[in-house]
């Protein structure tokens, strides 16, 4: 089987505590009510959403020689993902998130480790027969985002098409994504990161369409998820939008991630914007009604008759 989209960036695994979350430090010990080791990663939950999308879906990504690891490529195999492009380096730790998951909100510690060493060759070779490229949590990635300029050139020469979805950049710099842009597809980040993005890039940011609108006069379309809102999308002609649905919300963990699988098994089997969009905006509410980025996550069917 050959993949037609290949993701690539971060994988780990999502520990997700619940309860009484709030560390108190002096050597408290505090009793939990919950505790799950479940697939996280951006771009470990988008593929897994486009598998269940029925999308042949390849990963290229680098874990840890560990348990964490071990289990990170269990589950995405399981989920249907063609995980040769999965490295297992020997020297560092498989990276982990540990989610201080309370009702209202939450709070996330990262350790990258292994999957930060993710290299520009390690893409390129994986991306051999497929048709699109993803790329996920360019900020954890410091290696690959230095080259992806020169990725995403060498991909629009051999007629693959590209997006990014950078996510939150923890340094809040967000440098080098500008050099990306006019070689990008396709940029998919949440309202937060297109108005960080925007500012960044020296545009307006009053509202979420001025910043998408800004950014996308450096040549990608821009599609931007809006939470509860749903989404929008600014190409070079117009702004569409799509709404998100009603949902009584279990997690929205992932829930961008998803709707990035929504919206990319769409566009990449040449449906319109507009209906890309509100593939997206479907996939990722209806990821909202499980835990955890990809319990919810819903088939083809069940998108079509949501929409
Ligand atoms: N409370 C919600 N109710 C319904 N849909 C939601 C909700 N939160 C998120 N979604 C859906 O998930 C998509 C992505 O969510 P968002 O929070 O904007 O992205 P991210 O997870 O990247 O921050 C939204 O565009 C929407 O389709
Ligand atoms: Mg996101």
């Amino acid at each position: 089987m050959t993949a037609r989209i290949l993701v690539a960036g971060d994988a780990n695994l999502d520990l997700v505590l619940r309860g009484d979350v709030v560390p108190r430090f002096g050597q408290a010990e505090q009793l939990l009510d919950g505790a799950d080791l479940v697939l996280g990663s951006s771009a470990g939950i988008c593929a897994a959403g486009l598998s269940r999308l029925g999308v042949a879906t390849a990963l290229v990504a680098r874990v840890g020689a560990d348990v964490f690891g071990t289990r990170t490529v269990e589950l995405l195999h399981g989920a249907g993902i063609d995980t040769t492009a999965v490295r297992v380096v020997e020297d560092e730790p498989t990276g982990v998130s540990v989610i201080l998951s309370a009702p209202e909100d939450r709070a996330i510690l990262t350790l990258t480790g292994a999957l930060a060493g993710l290299t520009a060759d390690e893409v390129l070779r994986a991306s051999r027969g497929v048709g699109h490229v993803h790329f996920a949590s360019y900020f954890l990635v410091p290696e690959l985002a230095r080259e992806l300029p020169a990725v995403l050139a060498a991909l629009r020469a051999d007629g693959i098409t590209t997006s990014l979805d950078t996510n939150w950049d923890p340094a809040e710099t967000w440098d080098g994504v500008e050099r990306c842009l006019p070689l990008l597809d396709v940029l998919l980040p949440n309202a937060a990161e297109a108005r960080a993005l925007a500012t960044a890039v020296g545009g307006r940011a009053d509202d979420v369409e001025a910043a998408a609108s800004a950014l996308a006069a450096h040549g990608p379309m821009v599609v931007v998820k809006d939470g509860a809102a749903g989404g929008l999308a600014v190409t070079g002609r117009e702004v569409l939008r799509a709404e998100g649905l009603a949902m009584d919300v279990v997690d929205t963990t992932g829930a961008g991630d998803s709707f990035d699988a929504g919206f990319l098994a769409a566009w990449t089997e040449g449906r319109d914007v507009g209906e890309a969009l509100r593939w997206g905006a479907v996939a990722g509410s209806l990821s909202t009604r499980g835990s955890g980025g990809t319990g919810g996550q819903p088939t083809r069917d069940e998108v079509e008759r949501a929409l």
